[in-house]
């Protein structure tokens, strides 16, 4: 099909400004997330936060999608052992922020087969680690994680940051 070269140049145009300004998005976003990100780490180790009460219960593979102190997390159940995660009946408790380690992405999709991806540039995590995994190497840095801990009564709680996020 015949396109005039003016209406190629204004395309080309167009474009760049539009990639322009999606590079100043992303220097925006890139200094604002890890603001909220600190204000959050902050308030996350002020005090303990119950995730579960002592009759709530996750089955292995399964999990909660929450926020914690305003960040998105996820409480996920895990049948093996899981390095910084707790065991409560049959499962091991971990809570990962939700935040990508790659472009602070927020990580909006339920985890499917024990891997979270990111809908960005599609970089998974393995939930039995917070670590990348997959054929995408966006990052080599894993997701921050919270300890837990589990009262006599078998309630959960948030008890602070155990990893923090690279960066
Ligand atoms: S922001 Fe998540 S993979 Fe790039």
């Amino acid at each position: 099909m015949f396109k005039s070269p003016q209406i190629d140049q204004m395309t080309e145009a167009d474009l760049g400004r539009r990639d322009a300004l999606r590079v100043i998005g992303c220097l925006l976003c890139a200094a604002a997330v890890p603001a909220v990100w600190s204000q959050a780490q902050a308030q996350s180790l002020s005090a303990p936060l119950n995730l579960l009460k002592p009759t709530e219960t996750l089955a292995a593979d399964e999990f909660k999608l929450m926020s914690v102190a305003g960040d998105p997390a996820i409480l996920y159940a895990s049948k093996t052992q899981i390095v910084g995660g707790v065991k409560r009946g049959q499962v091991w408790l971990t809570v990962y922020s939700r935040i990508c380690s790659h472009r602070s992405t927020v990580v909006i999709d339920p985890p499917q087969n024990q891997v979270m991806t990111c809908p960005k540039h599609h970089q998974a995590y393995d939930l039995a680690t917070g670590q990348p995994t997959g054929y995408v190497h966006r990052t080599s840095d894993p997701l921050a994680q919270y300890g837990l801990q589990v009262r006599p009564d078998q309630s959960v709680w948030i008890t602070g940051l155990i990893r923090p996020q690279a960066g």
